[in-house]
């Protein structure tokens, strides 16, 4: 059962996303030009969706991914375009919507798009589970729920975005320039990534991943720092070799 805090700031997040937000999102993720401020997200969750899919096989044939929090799915279409089926969801119909338009014909059959809570019950075993700035939205304690959820949901790697709790930028935060007013969405909730290693390895859910790979990509106002969970037995997880 979800906490409470975690279905408050999850409706939050949807009505943001599929209504406030949603003309805005749909543009910045497409390639109408944007200006100053929203050039530099751009660029920075380019970066940020090119390291992600750069921590997966160039060749994803026969592996399922999950895009959590898929948006208007940039990221299951070049997943899908590196052969791999993707299941992905998000809260927001409008986004949803917008997604399956982009959906290319020739990609059709390895792509689903649901609309729905991207921990909703039911969902098949997925090789790779990606969530790209979504449980940054989530405190702390909600975001390892999250974390530890999707890691039930994936056979071989997790991959998802924190926002890191820098001394610099917790101070942007405090004086509320985190984001200019217009940009701002509901809350983004900055972790440090020393508490956040501590969360996963207290996390009993978690006890057979471990942190890999983690890069923080900052453009202007685009902060994200990337982080990968391998499952133990993945065949490629870290050995005390090769940490
Ligand atoms: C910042 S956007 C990122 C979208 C996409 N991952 C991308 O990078 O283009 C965050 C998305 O996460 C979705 N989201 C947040 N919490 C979610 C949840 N619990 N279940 C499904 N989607 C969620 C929001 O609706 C929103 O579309």
């Amino acid at each position: 059962m979800p906490s409470t805090s975690y279905q408050e700031r999850r409706s939050q997040v949807e009505a943001y996303f599929d209504r406030t937000a949603a003309e805005t999102w749909k543009r910045l993720t497409s390639d109408a030009p944007v200006s100053g401020i929203r050039a530099t997200v751009r660029a920075g969750r380019d970066e940020m969706r090119a390291t992600l899919l750069g921590w997966l096989p160039e060749d994803m044939s026969g592996k399922r991914l999950l895009d959590a929090g898929c948006g208007t799915g940039m990221l299951a279409l070049e997943a899908a375009r590196r052969g791999a089926q993707v299941y992905a969801v998000d809260l927001s119909p409008t986004l949803i919507e917008n997604a399956r338009e982009r959906l290319p014909a020739e990609l059709a059959g390895q792509v689903e798009f649901a609309v729905g809570d991207m921990l909703a019950p039911g969902q098949d075993a997925f090789d790779y589970v990606v969530s790209m700035d979504s449980v940054i939205h989530y405190e702390r304690d909600d975001a390892l729920g999250v974390i530890a959820g999707l890691a039930e949901r994936a056979r071989e790697r997790v991959l998802f975005t924190f926002a890191p709790r820098t001394f610099l930028l917790a101070l942007m935060h405090a004086v509320g320039q985190f984001f200019p007013r217009s940009d701002r969405s509901p809350a983004i909730v900055p972790v440090a990534e020393r508490a956040l290693r501590r969360g996963i390895a207290a996390e009993p859910r978690l006890a057979g991943w471990q942190v890999g790979r983690t890069r923080c990509i900052q453009r202007g106002f685009y902060t994200s720092q990337a982080m990968e969970l391998i499952a133990s037995t993945a065949s490629n997880a870290p050995t005390e070799s090769n940490v």
